[in-house]
């Protein structure tokens, strides 16, 4: 027999896990205004004091899977102690294996996807009333953001997401068909919610997406915006001193948005633009659009018009087929363009993609060792760019205190990460910090 819903105990407590990109992170950000709206639950830091446990999962790499079924033993034993906890798995594991969770982890009461959350609120009532096991992972036309209520302010540093899903469907990749297709949010919502969250005392804004630069969405006067008119009108906004945005494709680096990180102050010298492999045959195959060349062409204009701007990048080791000439050319790549850092990831087959189907024939040890040449050179690039900071002034954006006592840490234009001594009121101002020391990771400095 059920137990009715009064004799429950009240909801309080909130608990998220998060892992994968950052729209995960603002989709978790939003699933906590959301279920604060609704059942008044307030954030834990830890599963152990939560009444409602979600998690928000990425399916990018088998790794990242594989964390989800090992985090959910360590739940499904608070559960066993407390079963009236809700369970919740969410994100990109959650679309991609619907049902076939709770058949493998039955302590899982929910699973939803990244474009069916905002249904959470009435999932949640209608376990309460009644112990049912719910999978919502149908991909509704966008009407998520319909349902979502205002977005809070977190801080200094806000993030909306202007577009949902993607169209490009490269070989190795899960997103188009974890995300849906690519739908872009009209201008004026984006806006509004940027007001919002610079109303609640941001001064930064990330516009997400996972190709943000192929954004066209619906502009005030009728008219379809490309993103770069979307760029422009939230550099207007009152109160916006630093813009960023992630990740664009190179494939849709036009013109006018190199032009932009010329032309628009607020706008961060800081670009991702992410390649993947430096060998023309890899790129084809990977069906990534477009050739080294090309590649090389938009990082030349985009220094152009902004000489000083922070490049980083995606590249994956051990695709089918690489072979040795193939990474030399991916090491070459590395070289001409100089970054400031980037992430390796080796490839791993992923279920339902067209390269999933291929035979995945780069020894491990291979992939190990490729991974290692190119993580050591661009190791190297980074320690390089660090320390040209020293002796510089830089502008830093005063994020937090720092972990060690009485130090606080920002972030310099082009996002490195800045130590100094300061003082907490300092949080949300844009100070000149000089430069004296640089560490792998991070720059230390004292203030002007
Ligand atoms: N939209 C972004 C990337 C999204 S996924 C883009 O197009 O650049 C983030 C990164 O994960 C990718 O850039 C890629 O480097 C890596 N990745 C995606 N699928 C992968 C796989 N099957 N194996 C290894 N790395 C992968
Ligand atoms: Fe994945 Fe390619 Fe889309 Fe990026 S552009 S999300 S790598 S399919
Ligand atoms: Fe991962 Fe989904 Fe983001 S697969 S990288 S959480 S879009």
């Amino acid at each position: 027999m059920n137990t009715p819903a009064n004799t429950r105990k009240s909801l309080d407590t909130l608990f998220i896990k998060t892992y994968g990109c950052q729209m995960n992170e603002y989709d978790s950000s939003r699933m906590a205004d959301m279920m604060k709206q609704a059942y008044g639950l307030r954030l834990v830091g830890r599963p152990e004091d939560a009444d409602v446990i979600l998690m928000n999962t990425c399916s990018v790499r088998e790794k990242a899977e594989e964390k989800v079924y090992s985090e959910l033993g360590r739940y499904k034993k608070l559960k066993d102690k407390r079963p009236d906890m809700i369970i919740g798995v969410g994100g990109c594991v959650g679309q991609q294996e619907g049902e076939r969770i709770q058949k493998r982890a039955p302590c899982v009461d929910i699973v939803f996807g990244p474009q069916t959350y905002h249904r959470l609120p009435d999932m949640v009532k209608q376990i309460r009333r009644q112990r049912v096991k719910l999978t919502e992972i149908d991909m509704p036309e966008i009407e998520k953001f319909d349902h979502l209520p205002k977005a809070e302010s977190h801080g200094i540093s806000g993030f909306v997401t202007i577009m949902e899903g993607c169209d490009k469907f490269c070989t190795f990749c899960v997103v188009p068909y974890t995300r849906g297709p690519e739908l872009s949010r009209p201008v004026g919502d984006i806006l509004a919610e940027c007001r919002q969250l610079l109303a609640g005392g941001a001064v930064e804004i990330s516009l997400l997406g996972q190709n943000v630069n192929g954004y066209r969405g619906g502009g005030p006067d009728g008219e379809e915006w490309d993103f770069t008119m979307l760029l422009y009108a939230v550099a207007e906004l009152d109160g916006l001193k630093r813009l960023r945005f992630t990740t664009s494709h190179p494939m849709e680096m036009t013109d006018e948005l190199c032009v932009a990180f010329g032309e628009i102050p607020q706008l961060m010298p800081y670009l991702h633009l992410p390649v993947q492999s430096g060998s023309d045959a890899m790129l084809k195959v990977m069906h990534r659009g477009h050739d080294r060349d090309t590649y090389y062409r938009r990082i030349d204009h985009l220094r152009q018009h902004c000489p000083d701007i922070a490049l980083s990048s995606d590249f994956i080791v051990g695709y089918p087929g690489e072979t040795d000439a193939d990474f030399k050319q991916t090491l070459d790549l590395v070289r001409r363009v100089g970054y400031d850092s980037a992430y390796c990831f080796k490839y791993s087959p992923r279920p339902g993609t067209p390269a999933g189907k291929s035979d995945d024939d780069v020894p491990l040890a291979v992939k190990d060792e490729r991974l290692q040449a190119l993580l050591s050179m661009l190791r190297q690039q980074t320690r390089e760019s660090m320390l040209r900071q020293v002796g510089r002034t830089l502008d830093v954006l005063v994020e937090k205190e720092s972990r060690s006592q009485g130090d606080m840490q920002g972030r310099t234009p082009d996002f490195k990460i800045v130590h100094f001594r300061g003082n907490p009121r300092q949080i949300g101002q844009i100070m000149p910090v000089r430069i004296t020391e640089a560490y792998g990771q991070s720059l230390r400095g004292e203030l002007i």
